[in-house]
């Protein structure tokens, strides 16, 4: 009977180290484009290490099921599971999030700042780095992805299902939204 127990007990620990494995191996294809740990080298990539994950979760689902448009992701995670997809998540969310601190000229600080003082700062914090529970860090993220990101939620042309965020984004200029891309890019905590 002991024998039973002991045996059951390691097939437990073999298939739980085996889960354990399968998400590092499946994290390693996103490595390649995102940077070990999801800490990314620029610029139109985003940093993915220690993003929340529910926010993690919800992005990733919403391109599989074609909810929201993304050129690159919707593909790539068509190829996973939603299981798959969940422990992506919770890996991506356990890693720290380190910001590449990014500098800008005084100008776009200062135009940065009066924007994000007077739209951003409720939703993702004055530094970008207290997000609301369902908004991503920006402190440190690449300012031209964030960019890029910006016109999207602006553009009629992709899915972005926020509805806030995307409001928001209307209550700045292109250019003063790109200013406070750039500002969010220099913080770094
Ligand atoms: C071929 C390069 C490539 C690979 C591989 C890749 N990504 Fe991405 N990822 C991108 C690009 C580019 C974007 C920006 C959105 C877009 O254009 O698709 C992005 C955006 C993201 C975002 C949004 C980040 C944010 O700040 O909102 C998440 C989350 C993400 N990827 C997760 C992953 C995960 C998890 C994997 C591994 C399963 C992965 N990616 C693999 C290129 C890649
Ligand atoms: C009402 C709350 C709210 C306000 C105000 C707001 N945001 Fe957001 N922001 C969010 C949420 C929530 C998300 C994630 C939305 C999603 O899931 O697509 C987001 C996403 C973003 C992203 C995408 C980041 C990424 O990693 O993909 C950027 C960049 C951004 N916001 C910048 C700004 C800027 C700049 C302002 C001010 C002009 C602003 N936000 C105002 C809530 C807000």
């Amino acid at each position: 009977m002991r024998r039973i127990f002991l045996v059951l007990a390691l097939v437990c620990l073999s298939f739980a180290a085996q889960a354990r494995t399968d998400v590092t191996i499946l994290a390693r294809t996103c490595n390649n484009c995102h940077g070990v740990g999801g800490v990314s080298a620029g610029a139109s990539m985003p940093s993915i290490g220690g993003l929340q994950r529910d926010y993690l979760r919800r992005v990733m689902k919403q391109w599989k099921y074609d909810e929201r448009s993304a050129i690159t992701m919707s593909r790539i995670v068509k190829g996973f599971s939603d299981d798959e997809i969940d422990a992506l998540a919770d890996y991506f969310a356990k890693q720290p999030w380190t910001p590449v601190v990014q500098k800008t000229s005084p100008e776009a600080m200062d135009k940065g700042l009066a924007t994000v003082s007077k739209i951003c700062t409720d939703c993702h914090g004055k530094a970008g780095s207290d997000p609301d529970v369902d908004a991503p860090n920006l402190n440190g993220q690449w300012a031209r992805y964030m960019e890029l990101e910006l016109e999207k939620y602006r553009s009629g042309e992709f899915k972005m299902p926020h509805r806030k965020m995307k409001k928001a984004i209307h209550e700045a200029s292109p250019a003063d939204a790109a200013a406070a891309a750039r500002y969010f890019g220099a913080q770094s905590k």
